[in-house]
């Protein structure tokens, strides 16, 4: 596939739900531009505006205020929404709500059946989207009798068959036990790496940061942060006033680095912590 600069831009765009007495400005004026092939951890607390800037960028939502551009088509134009919400497909946090088919096969091909795809090659999408998320054996099986896990990644396997160019996990991982949890990750990873699917993971365990290239954290509506993971969690105090964990090993270096063992905090994994716990014990 052709690596293309912009994926996904947003222009100042901004979100407010006018169903509450008060008007509420859940997305205020945020404007990023997402690469093809990009991981990107998305951190903020709860009714941060999560949620509804995710549904901004495949126009389930559309802005109150500026711009959302996929692949230069616009969301505020009609015609081009599917275009926009079969390229960016979207995830949740229950399972149980995603599922539609009697059957794991009917489910994953309820999408390209919407976008009408011809029968023969809907089959072929199938067994390649099963077969992308390792569960090719659940294909007869039926979905609401899987564990939590696997109707993740039967979630998945739904948007694979629409051909997407970025995922959007809700926090997908969040009612996954840790082995469900870490197996949704890992194929989340390799469908990144291999496919150079765009992944976005909207979570609330900063573990799950160290998996991604970029971490945005927003707060209030706004990007508050923006950069590589080693960068945005640097500075702990900060991170901790907007209310969020930082992963344990990084609060490990933050204490050694208050105890002036360590001049940056520029580790987020076990495998980077270590590094660094090695040279100061030299
Ligand atoms: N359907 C809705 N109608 C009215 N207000 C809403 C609606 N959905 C969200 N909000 C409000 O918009 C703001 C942002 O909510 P949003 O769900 O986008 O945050 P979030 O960061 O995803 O939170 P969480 O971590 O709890 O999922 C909050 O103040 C929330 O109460
Ligand atoms: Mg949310």
């Amino acid at each position: 596939m052709k690596s293309i600069d912009s994926l996904i831009k947003t222009n100042d765009v901004s979100y407010v739900y006018l169903n509450s007495i008060n008007p509420i400005k859940a997305v205020n004026k945020i404007s990023l531009s997402i690469k093809q092939g990009e991981y990107i951890a998305m951190l903020g607390r709860n009714g941060s505006g999560k949620s509804t800037f995710a549904r901004l960028l495949n126009a389930l939502l559309l802005p109150s205020e500026g711009e959302v551009i996929v692949l230069s088509k616009n969301a505020a134009n009609e015609d081009d929404l599917w275009f926009i919400r079969k390229r960016v497909g979207m995830i949740f946090q229950n399972p149980d709500n995603q599922i539609i088919g009697t059957t794991v096969e009917e489910d994953i091909a309820f999408g390209p059946e919407n976008l009408g795809v011809i029968q023969q090659e809907i089959k072929s999408r199938v067994t390649q989207a099963l077969t992308d998320v390792g569960i090719l054996d659940l294909r007869e099986r039926a979905p609401h009798m899987l564990s939590g896990g696997q109707k993740q990644k039967v979630g998945i396997a739904a948007i694979l068959a629409m051909h997407p160019m970025c995922i959007i996990m809700d926090e997908s991982t969040s009612m996954l036990d840790p082995l469900g949890r870490e197996e949704l990750l890992k194929v989340v990873s390799i469908l990144n790496k291999k496919e150079k699917i765009t992944i976005i993971n909207i979570t609330h365990h900063m573990e799950e940061a160290t998996f991604a290239n970029r971490v945005i954290i927003i707060d209030n509506g706004k990007i508050v942060e923006d950069g590589t993971p080693a960068e945005v969690f640097t500075d702990v105090d900060k991170i901790t006033k907007i209310g969020l964990d930082v992963p344990q090993v990084t609060l490990l270096l933050h204490k050694l680095k208050k105890a002036g063992y360590l001049k940056k905090v520029d580790a987020i994994t076990v495998k980077q912590a270590y590094e660094r716990i090695v040279q100061i014990l030299e």
